[in-house]
């Protein structure tokens, strides 16, 4: 057990992951749950409090950091923009978005101008930009990320 801590501090120092933040209260306490807070730039990242510094954790793929519910939610649930603390976002309603949501029905928007972004419709209406894979182009028709050839973006 030991070990294990040590290593996975040493790997995450050489990552350089684990910083100071006053946030995190100085001394854990076990009684206590988890001090969890939202990653300043990353929506699938959030961080953990230990021993007083704030050390990134990550997500299980797909998903996004809920800081209302202090725990990795659906993006389009998760309301989170990269680049702005979760928390202190303003969103703005869509046009482009339906009225309803419907899960199993999710509305999404292409890019105006980057071939390989494109926005789904979240809960409320907004608009939550999303990137596709490196080289790989939103295509509208199908409603995935597709070759460039088939998605047939043209960049603006
Ligand atoms: C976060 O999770 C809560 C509880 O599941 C949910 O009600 C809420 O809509 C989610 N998103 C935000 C931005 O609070």
């Amino acid at each position: 057990m030991k070990v294990t801590v040590f290593v996975t501090l040493c790997v995450a120092l050489v990552m350089g992951i684990v910083r100071a933040d006053d946030r995190c209260p100085q001394n854990d306490d076990p009684e206590e749950p988890p001090v969890l807070l939202p990653h300043p730039t990353d929506c699938d990242k959030f961080l953990h409090c230990s021993h007083g510094n704030a050390v990134v954790s990550k997500c299980p793929p797909g998903l996004h950091w809920n800081d209302s519910s202090k725990q990795c939610d659906y993006p389009a649930l998760a309301h989170c923009v990269p680049g702005v603390t979760p928390t202190t976002q303003n969103f703005q309603v869509s046009p482009n978005c339906p009225d309803e949501y419907d899960p199993d029905h999710m509305v999404y928007v292409p890019h105006e101008t980057n071939c390989g972004k494109y926005y789904i419709c979240d809960p409320y209406g907004v608009e939550l930009e999303q990137t596709c894979p490196s080289g790989l182009h939103w295509n509208p028709v199908v409603n995935y990320c597709d070759f460039p050839e088939l998605a047939q973006c043209e960049e603006q």
